[in-house]
Formats: structure tokens, sequence, C-alpha cells
């Protein structure tokens, strides 16, 4: 009961927060641009396609690989761990669901480079193309976005007010300022956030903090400013926002 009263609690507050939102957003896309736009550039260009402009992707392509895999090629069905239209039924395993299509791609290519470290990944990425993971990021962020609840009535308090405001005495940005007040983020660079397993945003947080995750330069910096308790706080606020 004290559980679900704080999460009408935290539903009554899940909008109307745009305009800290821009003030955060302009507070921080100076560091933004600087640190992680230049790194970006070039390894866009690299990957783009022969054929200028997007990347021609077939998001019914995506659904069949994505629900059986191809044995021929060694791809295994992402169904598997991430559930049905990507809506996963257990921490270890992110939801897929309604993530922006440029973010999905571009994990997908990272795990493969091995810029993001992750054994079971890292495996199931070598046998995609570029064509595959356009694909599969099509159908996913076409699927509806799963909901979620934050479980710790202790650290709801703590973890919405470094989401929404950030740590000043320690120059951490509101996470709301780039992955958006609703948690929904901001296509194409922003991840979505809201809905998402605790557990895996938490393991996220760990592995920038850590460099074991090394493919953003703004979460690392983000990261390494986060204690334990702080990150456990945030990571659970926003599998209930929405
Ligand atoms: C055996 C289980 C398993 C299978 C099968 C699997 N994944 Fe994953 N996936 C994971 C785990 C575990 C992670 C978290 C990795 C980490 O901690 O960095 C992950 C992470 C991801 C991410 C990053 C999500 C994010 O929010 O950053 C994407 C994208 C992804 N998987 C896509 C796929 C696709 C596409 C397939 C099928 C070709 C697939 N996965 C198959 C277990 C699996
Ligand atoms: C300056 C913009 C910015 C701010 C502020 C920001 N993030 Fe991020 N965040 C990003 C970007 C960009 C990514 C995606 C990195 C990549 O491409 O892999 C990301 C990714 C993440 C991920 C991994 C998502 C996934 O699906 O794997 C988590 C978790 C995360 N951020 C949490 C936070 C938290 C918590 C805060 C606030 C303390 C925060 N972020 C503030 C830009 C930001």
């Amino acid at each position: 009961m004290r559980q679900s009263s704080q999460i009408s609690k935290l539903t009554g507050l899940c909008a109307g927060f745009a305009a800290l939102s821009i003030f955060a957003l302009s507070s921080v896309s100076g560091t933004a641009n600087a640190t992680d736009a230049a790194p970006m550039a070039p390894a866009a260009e690299a990957k783009a396609p022969a054929v200028p402009g997007k990347p021609v992707s077939d998001p019914a392509a995506g659904e069949a690989l994505y629900n059986v895999g191809d044995s021929t090629r060694g791809v295994v069905a992402c169904i598997t761990c991430h559930g049905p239209k990507g809506q996963s039924a257990v921490g270890t395993w992110p939801k897929l669901a309604g993530q922006h299509s440029a973010y999905i791609a571009k994990q997908l290519h990272n795990f493969k480079e091995g810029a993001r470290a992750n054994a079971i990944m890292m495996g199931m990425a070598m046998s995609l193309t570029d064509q595959d993971m356009a694909n599969i990021a099509a159908f996913l962020s076409k699927q509806a976005p799963s909901q979620g609840v934050a479980q710790n009535k202790d650290t709801i308090d703590l973890g919405q007010s470094i989401y929404r405001g950030g740590i000043a005495s320690k120059g951490v940005p509101a996470c709301a300022g780039c992955h958006s007040p609703n948690g929904a983020g901001i296509p194409a660079q922003y991840p979505r956030q809201g809905g998402q397993w605790a557990e895996y945003s938490n393991a996220q947080l760990l592995a920038f903090r850590e460099g074991v995750r090394k493919n953003s330069a703004q979460m690392t910096i983000i990261a390494t400013k986060l204690s334990d308790q702080e990150m456990k706080a945030v990571a659970d606020y926003m599998a209930g926002l929405h």
C-alpha cells in the first residue's frame, strides 16, 4: 500500500518539467558537444552506407530476425532474452521496446567493435550486418515502450532530485536534461530510460564508471561522480518514470 502511494505520487509528477529540462539541457549541451560530438562524427561517417542519406531499413525483416534468428549465419533469436516485442522479463536483460533506432544501431555497432564490452552481446552482434542492425532497430523503435515501477520508497526522493536537478555540489548535471523529463529520451543520441529495469540501469552506470562501457565520454564523466547509493537511487527512480 505504501509503495503504491509512492508510485501514484510518482505518476502524478511524471509530466510538467519541460521548463526545467530546457534549462538543464542548455546548461549541459556545451559540454556535450565538446566531449562527444567530435569523436562521434567521424565514426558515423565511416559507417555511412554507400547510398547517401538515410539507410533504408526494413522493420519486417528486423522483426523476423529478432523473433527467430537465422541459424544459417549464426544469428541467435533476440527474443530469447529481450522478450516479445522488446519487453524483457528480467532485470539482467534490458528492455528494448520503444528505444530510439539510432541508439540501438549504435549499441550493436559498439558491441561488435568492442567499445562496449559485454561477453554475451559481443557474440550476438558479431554475426549481424549493418543492414540487420538497421532492420532490428527499426522494428524495436516502433514497439510500445514498457512501463515499470520504482521499488524502493526510501530512495525515491534522492533518485528524483538527481534525475531532475543533478547534484550541484559535485557538478552532476540533471539526467532529465538529456534523457528528457519523462524518461523518453531525445532522439537520436539520448536513449529512453523510463521503464527500464533498475538492475540493468544500475549495472550500466557502474560499467561507465569502471570503464567497461567506453562508448560515451559524457556518461563516463557523469558516472565517475556518482556514488553507489546515488546510482541505485536514480536507477530505481528511472524504472518508474513514464
Ligand atoms: C543470451 C541473452 C541475449 C540474447 C540472445 C541477446 N541479448 Fe542483447 N543483451 C543481453 C544482455 C545481458 C545485455 C546487456 C549488456 C551489457 O550489460 O552491456 C544486452 C544488451 C543489448 C542492447 C543494448 C541495450 C541498451 O539499452 O543499451 C541491445 C541493443 C541488444 N542487446 C540487442 C540484441 C539483439 C538485436 C539481439 C539479437 C540479435 C540480442 N540482443 C540478443 C542479452 C542478450
Ligand atoms: C549530457 C547529456 C547526458 C546527461 C546529462 C545524462 N546522460 Fe545518460 N546518456 C547520455 C548518452 C549520450 C547516452 C548514450 C551513450 C551511448 O551512446 O552509448 C546515455 C546513456 C545512459 C545510460 C545507459 C542506457 C542504456 O540503455 O544502456 C544510463 C543508465 C544513463 N545514461 C543514465 C543517466 C543518469 C542516471 C544521468 C543523470 C545522473 C544521466 N544519464 C545524464 C547522455 C546524458
